[in-house]
């Protein structure tokens, strides 16, 4: 165990961390190790360069607080949630829906809704959106009594929760899936936004010459006992972002199919041109259902 030059450190280490009774643990720890000794010597780090990593690391820390997880943030700018997102979700498509990042605005508690209600809970310009949606089993069945939260940005890309000119709950609404698995409701169309910037992430991003937004996009955590609980967006299709989530949010499946409607009949007497329609198919897995802690209150 004395370690006589830089080729013999890794293997001291391993066998350092080899103890203990967690075995998951050991084996990712060991891996961490492995991993992040052949990225120092990959790239040669420098003493000043990990000092930077380490003094990165510590802003993460302590830009994180009560309302903001700059830690979580970080890993989403990086790729890294969705990594980890899109390998415990979905097996790639091929069972459930594909699934995407909760993100920082989910709140418990939305107002029950009922299905084709309003989301518009104070007065939000915008063009209208009349969404609708089925969920179903991965045999094609209908999926009755599935609660669902809906959540979703202004029309100029802000949360009811950022701006004091939106009611308390605005654009969040509680869903039950009828006989038939449907559920719907009229809204108004979201608006992409930035994430904060004011962070070590941001500055990353600005060293990277990225923008910091995200795509106009709705939220959905579908739930049932008996079923995986699903996580995901849909997202608006015309959306300039679309192809460089801040992110990496967005999976090929989840781009909804937003129709602009300039004439015919709308489908409401007070709704004038133009105004959107989304039609969208969920597809749930059986498995356990849990729910995710919220970020915010
Ligand atoms: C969101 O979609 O709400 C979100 C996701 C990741 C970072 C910031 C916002
Ligand atoms: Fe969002």
């Amino acid at each position: 165990m004395i370690i006589d030059n830089e080729d013999s450190v890794t293997g001291v280490v391993l066998q350092a961390m080899a103890g203990g009774n967690n075995a998951r643990l050991r084996d990712i720890a060991a891996a961490f190790v492995r991993h992040m000794h052949a990225f120092a010597r990959e790239v040669r780090l420098t003493e000043a360069e990990f000092e930077a990593g380490i003094a990165m690391l510590n802003r993460i820390g302590q830009a994180t607080n009560e309302v903001h997880n700059e830690g979580v943030l970080f890993s989403d700018a990086i790729g890294l949630s969705t990594l980890v997102c899109l390998m415990n979700n979905g097996a790639n498509g091929n069972t459930e829906t594909a699934a995407a990042l909760l993100g920082p605005f989910w709140r418990m508690h939305s107002p029950v809704t009922p299905n084709g209600g309003s989301i518009v809970r104070s007065p939000t310009p915008g063009p209208a959106l009349f969404a609708d949606f089925e969920i179903v089993d991965t045999k094609g069945q209908p999926i009755a009594g599935v609660e669902v939260d809906v959540w979703h940005s202004s029309p100029v890309g802000l949360y009811e929760n950022q701006d004091q000119s939106q009611a308390e709950m605005n654009l969040r609404g509680k869903f039950t899936t009828d006989a038939h698995g449907h559920f719907g409701f009229r809204s108004v169309k979201p608006a992409g936004y930035p994430v904060p910037t004011d962070g070590p992430t941001g500055d990353l991003l600005r060293e990277q010459k990225r923008h910091p937004y995200r795509p106009a996009h709705v939220h959905f955590l579908c739930y049932k006992p008996g079923f995986k609980t699903l996580v995901t967006q849909v997202f608006v299709d015309q959306d300039k972002y679309l192809d460089s989530d801040v992110v990496f949010g967005v999976t090929r499946a989840l781009i909804g199919d937003f129709k602009h409607h300039e004439s015919g009949t709308p489908p409401a007497p007070d709704i004038s041109a133009p105004w959107y329609t989304l039609a969208y198919r969920f597809v749930m897995e059986e498995g356990e259902a849990t729910l995710p802690h919220p970020p915010i209150r």
